[in-house]
């Protein structure tokens, strides 16, 4: 048994007040309410107002975060921000959450994983609480996405939304008694021969200018089916645990026939799949943590239930977290 545990002490959401439907993006684009709900399982989205910034909404799920924990700024000692939306090139988004928070000088950092990025920032900040070099972590999603959707491009440019989700990871002694808390394993994958699938066509050392969203969606489609699945196959291996006691699968929400597909391959029954895609689109890195922020306030998730989650995206990279929570 390890000497400490991972715990997620708190978890936050944010999403930006505008509220768009598929019907009004009809207007402008050349799709329909019918299509885009079928084809993803998307209704709406929110979109950030025009001076919101990556660092505003990353700053708000995180006071959510703290809150839940009970947790005031000066307790964090690590920060990690997972988004392809930097507020800028640099220095990274973290430390402006740190800035707008408060929290006294620690590690704070961004991290490009896409939408496998809220995991891998969870993975890093469990092994620095294991290795004590944390001991309240806060592991961010967040995203701007509404600023690199090409909207001459109907097949990507209705599939994304904006917001951010937070949580806390505290070291925790283990109570004996119990069977082991908090993260229990982390996989995490990338496979760069498939970073032309999904990518953002500039950059500061490519076109000097941030691109816009560029998708082979069936190929991602089809790859986050397959990856996802193994992936939670892969964690629950790691974590010596049937899959069968899985009470709630978190996944990222890209596609709801992804997701459907994807607990299909788990043997998971669709009550115990957390589904907001409907409500906030592909958020990327945002999604699980907004998703498990939803499921945990309307009282879905309860302490002591296991949770998995996984994601894939750009990269092409992806990852899974088994969790006690
Ligand atoms: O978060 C990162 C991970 N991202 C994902 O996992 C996304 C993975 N991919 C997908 O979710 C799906 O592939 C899409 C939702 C992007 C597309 O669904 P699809 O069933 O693969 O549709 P398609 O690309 O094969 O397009 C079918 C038809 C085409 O028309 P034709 O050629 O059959 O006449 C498209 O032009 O639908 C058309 N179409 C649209 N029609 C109305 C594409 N986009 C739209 C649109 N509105 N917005």
């Amino acid at each position: 048994m390890s000497s400490i545990e991972s715990l997620i002490s708190g978890v936050g959401g944010y999403l930006p007040e505008r509220v768009v439907t598929n019907r009004e993006l009809s207007k402008t684009v050349d799709t329909s309410d019918e299509w885009i709900k079928t084809r993803s399982g998307i209704s709406q989205r929110h979109f950030a107002a025009e001076g919101e910034a990556t660092s505003d909404m990353a700053s708000a799920a995180a006071w959510n975060a703290l809150d839940q924990a009970g947790l005031k700024p000066r307790d964090i000692d690590l920060i990690i921000v997972a988004t392809v939306t930097p507020d800028k090139t640099f220095p990274a988004t973290a430390v402006y959450v740190q800035k707008k928070l408060g929290v006294p000088p620690c590690p704070a950092f961004d991290l490009s994983a896409a939408c496998g990025g809220f995991l891998y920032g969870m993975s890093l900040a469990h092994s620095a609480i294991l290795t004590n070099q944390a001991r309240h972590a806060l592991i961010i999603g967040a995203e701007k996405l509404s600023c690199f959707l090409d909207w001459n491009d109907r097949s990507t440019c209705v599939l994304f939304g904006d917001g951010a989700g937070a949580i806390v990871l505290s070291a925790e002694q283990p109570r004996t008694a119990e069977p082991p808390r908090g993260v229990l394993a982390t996989y995490l994958c990338a496979d760069g021969r498939l970073a032309e699938h999904l990518y953002a066509d500039g950059g500061p050392a490519s076109t000097g200018t941030v691109g816009l969203v560029r998708m082979n969606g069936k190929e991602v489609f089809r790859n986050a089916v397959e990856q996802i699945s193994n992936a939670v196959f892969a964690v629950t291996e790691r974590a010596k645990v049937s899959r069968h006691e899985i009470d709630w699968f978190v996944p990222h929400q890209a596609n709801l026939r992804i997701i459907d597909a994807c607990a299909k391959r788990l043997d998971l029954d669709e009550s115990r799949v957390v589904v907001t895609i409907d409500k906030h689109a592909n958020t990327s890195s945002a999604s699980i943590p907004l998703a498990l922020d939803v499921a945990v306030r309307d009282g879905r998730i309860k302490r002591g239930e296991l949770l998995v989650f996984a994601a894939l995206g750009g990269g092409l990279a992806w990852g899974s977290a088994l969790v006690r929570y």
